[in-house]
């Protein structure tokens, strides 16, 4: 394991139970067409989801511009991109590609819209994947960011403290944490105008934040940086809260939106 690269690496490569807990984290759910407000998506238009996964996300975005318009996702996992094909068989205008690098695999000037879900925290080079957004969008085409920040977080029973480093002893997983907060600057800097930056709280008192923490928790078992005892004493206390009434996950999620002059 290179930590350095780790961010880009644990994704071309994922383990068997943590592709089945993506398969289930990135399912559509009708509630994130509300994460897609400010994009503006409307039918006919051309989009293209960056970092695309499983494709449950373009599909629901592919229901949204219709059969008059198109979607193309683009990954760097393997496999991702083949299951979100097979998956969008029966479609002609849905189609995912395989990225080598931030480098993407359209003309100028391609797309009406491009989204970004949870992906930029993890590309190597936030200018560049910008830069490179703004390249394929079409004049007045606006790009759409979707994205945590991992300095935001609330996790009861645990407390601040133990949240904050506990997310801290995860961040070498990401290229970027802080993303969130940093998007419109980011945007600002590779050129994009009219920006605009709103948030969407997703607040959990059921238990879905735990395929969260579980990946987390994974992460630090990897990089050593907790005592493994520690975190499976927090997660059992996580677990535990649900029945008890303490629990509560709140991951707030940056939307964040620029414009192509
Ligand atoms: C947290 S998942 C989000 C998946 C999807 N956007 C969703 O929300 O359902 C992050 C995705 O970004 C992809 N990814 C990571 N680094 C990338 C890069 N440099 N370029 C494109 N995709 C990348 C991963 O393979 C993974 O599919």
């Amino acid at each position: 394991m290179n930590l350095d690269s780790f961010f880009a690496d644990h994704w071309k490569d994922i383990e068997t139970d943590r592709l089945a807990r993506y398969e289930e984290m990135f399912q559509w759910r009708d509630g994130q067409r509300s994460l897609l407000g400010p994009a503006d998506l409307q039918p006919g238009q051309r989009v293209l989801d960056l970092g695309a996964g499983p494709g449950f996300f373009a599909l629901g975005i592919a229901g949204i511009v219709g059969e008059a318009g198109a979607v193309d996702g683009v990954d760097i996992n393997a496999r991702f991109v083949t299951d979100a094909n097979a998956r969008a068989a029966r479609f002609d205008h849905v189609n995912f590609h395989l990225l080598e690098d931030h480098r993407l695999p359209f003309e100028a000037g391609t797309f009406d819209r491009a989204i970004c879900k949870n992906v930029l925290e993890y590309v190597p080079d936030l200018h560049a994947s910008l830069e490179e957004l703004g390249r394929v969008l079409k004049p007045g085409g606006r790009v759409h960011i979707i994205d945590s920040d991992w300095g935001f977080v609330i996790v009861e029973p645990w407390g601040k403290d133990t949240v904050d480093r506990f997310f801290q002893a995860a961040a070498p997983a990401f290229r970027e944490p802080y993303v969130g907060r940093r998007a419109a600057g980011a945007l600002a800097s590779a050129g994009f105008g009219e920006i605009e930056v709103t948030m969407v709280p997703i607040v959990d008192r059921e238990g879905m934040g735990l395929s969260v923490l579980t990946n987390m928790a994974s992460y630090i078992h990897t990089f050593g940086t907790l005592a493994d005892a520690e975190v499976k004493q927090l997660m059992a206390q996580a677990r535990d809260g649900i029945g008890d009434g303490s629990y509560l996950f709140c991951l707030p999620q940056f939307l964040v939106t620029g414009t192509v002059s």
